[in-house]
């Protein structure tokens, strides 16, 4: 049972890359065919296929991220060196399924290229519920979450979802970039019609050179990032008729500046 899910594994560990590096591929080559202008409709023609794949491969891996943590709670009292040596694969195994899930997950949301469902909202109100579960974990990790928001803030039509999960991507961005904790700050004012966002980090920056390339796809300083959450965040918010700037000093911080067209 145990080589039989520990060769499964194995196995997914290489097609999974493989079809990502291919669908990765295929993104690359329609954006370098297009230049710089966006052709949303043919990404999201090859996001149907792509996200199709992707959906298929993620029900197995999944089966497999449960069935190898299984294994690792069956394990967790190795009786000797073999049995340690087999634990220790498992974690290993089932880390890197994990890391599979979210490669995916990113991936989809990327390519998905959902139309946005434009409701009314105060916006302020949906960063707070945001930092009701970002909040906790960020003071965990040392970082001192705070809100500064104007008074009669414009009330704007976004979609709650998606603009939730774009800040989510910048929130974990700056908390990535401060590992020994810092200040994140997040304002909200109104500027001339528009809702102005900026979210401050106290983290160790970009450098000038790298600053042009944060919004690409798949272009990431981590070991383990998968370079898609700022592309995503700017199609949301590009999306939804705003504009996101980044203003940053290596070694101080990072700010983002989101601009989104304001109701009243
Ligand atoms: N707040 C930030 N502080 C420092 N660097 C950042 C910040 N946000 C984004 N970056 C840089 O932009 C890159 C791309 O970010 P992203 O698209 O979210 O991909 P990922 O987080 O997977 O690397 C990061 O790898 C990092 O180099
Ligand atoms: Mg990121």
């Amino acid at each position: 049972m145990g080589l039989f899910l520990l060769g499964l594994a194995a196995g997914l560990l290489i097609i999974v890359p493989a079809a990502c590096f291919i669908a990765r591929r295929a993104v690359c080559r329609t954006k370098n065919a297009q230049g710089a202008k966006r052709d949303s409709e043919r990404l999201r023609a090859l996001g149907r296929l792509a996200g199709g794949l992707v959906h298929e491969i993620k029900n197995p891996l999944g089966t497999m991220v449960l069935n190898l943590g299984l294994l690792r709670e069956d394990w967790s009292k190795p009786r000797d060196v073999k049995e340690k040596r087999a634990l220790s694969r498992v974690e290993i195994i089932e880390k890197e399924a994990k890391r599979l899930e979210q490669i995916l997950d990113d991936f989809l949301a990327y390519v998905k290229g959902k139309k946005p469902e434009l409701q009314e909202h105060q916006v302020a109100e949906v960063i707070d519920e945001v930092l009701d579960f970002f909040g906790p974990q960020a003071r965990a990790k040392k970082i001192e979450v705070r809100t500064n928001y104007a008074p009669h803030l414009p009330k704007c039509l976004i979609d709650r979802d998606l603009f939730k999960q774009a800040l989510i991507n910048l929130l974990r961005n700056s908390q990535e970039a401060m590992p020994q904790g810092g200040e994140l700050m997040i304002r909200a004012a109104r500027s001339n019609k528009a809702l102005r966002i900026d979210i401050t980090d106290t983290g160790e920056g970009i450098t000038p050179e790298n600053l042009g390339k944060i919004f690409d796809a798949y272009y990431s300083s981590k070991k383990a990032g998968t370079g898609l959450g700022l592309a995503t965040t700017r199609r949301i918010i590009e999306d939804h008729g705003g504009t996101i700037s980044v203003q940053s000093q290596p070694g101080k911080g990072t700010n983002f500046t989101i601009s989104l067209p304001g109701k009243d």
